[in-house]
């Protein structure tokens, strides 16, 4: 017990700059590469972290872009408007490769769990190997990603409030890349693969094996951190609603 309160204190240390706040009833759906139309902006505000720009989309925001503007600048941009047209944005957004829109939603697909700031989850209920769990998540959907630190600690904490340790691995969207000290969400976003990480448990990545899941071991540490297992290991898996 000690093991999971300390840290849960680390969690919340770490995840101190944009804290999930008290009854944010909604998710977000990203769009990435594309920006808010000029004429749809209300209002814009540089801040210092990205996930700001997430805290600040309140009552009368629909939808809200981040920009990268320097080092350690982000500009967001907020709308009222809605978006009509959920599957491209067409009507309300436009291209903008270095720029993402988070969108919010209520609601979620059959058999898809809405988790407060992560979107819609579906667990499969069938164990596969990874490249069989990820071409089987339900149409409109894909394997787990995090956009920022936030979404993984909420969805950490989901598992572990509805699951504790009857679920203890399921598979997630991401991927090793050619540079040993960092792996890729699929679809984009990078997180880094040195210790200590609030993202992996202390004995992962560990090079050997390949494919990422969230794993439960008190014993270890891992709170539903992850971990690389065999990719031909026959797992559940998260899917997250796109
Ligand atoms: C939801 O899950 C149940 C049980 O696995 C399944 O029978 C049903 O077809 C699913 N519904 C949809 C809409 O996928
Ligand atoms: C994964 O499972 C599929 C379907 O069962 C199978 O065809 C494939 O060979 C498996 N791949 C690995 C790497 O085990």
């Amino acid at each position: 017990m000690m093991d999971l309160r300390l840290l849960s204190a680390l969690g919340a240390l770490l995840c101190v700059c944009c804290s999930i706040e008290d009854g944010s009833a909604f998710t977000f759906k990203t769009f990435t590469g594309t920006e808010i139309a000029t004429t749809a902006i209300s209002t814009t505000v540089v801040v210092e972290r990205p996930c700001e720009c997430r805290a600040l989309c309140r009552d009368a925001c629909a939808a809200v872009a981040i920009r990268r503007q320097s080092r350690s600048r982000y500009r967001c941009s907020f709308t009222g408007q809605s978006i009509t047209d959920t599957s491209t944005g067409t009507d309300l957004l436009v291209r903008a490769p270095d720029s993402r829109v988070f969108y919010k939603r209520q609601g979620c697909r059959p058999n898809f769990s809405l988790v407060d700031n992560v979107g819609c989850i579906y667990l499969s209920t069938v164990k596969l190997n990874f490249t069989a769990a990820a071409a089987s998540c339900p149409s409109g959907s894909q394997l787990f990603t995090a956009s920022f630190l936030i979404d993984f600690d909420a969805m950490r904490n989901y598992l572990l409030k509805n699951y504790l340790s009857s679920l203890e691995t399921a598979w997630v969207g991401l991927s090793r890349t050619s540079n040993p000290k960092t792996w890729e969400w699929l679809g984009g976003g990078t997180i880094p693969s040195i210790q200590p990480s609030p993202y992996w448990g202390k004995y992962d990545p560990d090079g050997a094996t390949d494919c990422p899941a969230m794993h439960y071991s008190l014993s270890a540490g891992y709170l539903y951190h992850l971990a690389d297992l065999a990719c031909g290991d026959n797992l559940k898996f998260l899917c997250k609603q796109n």
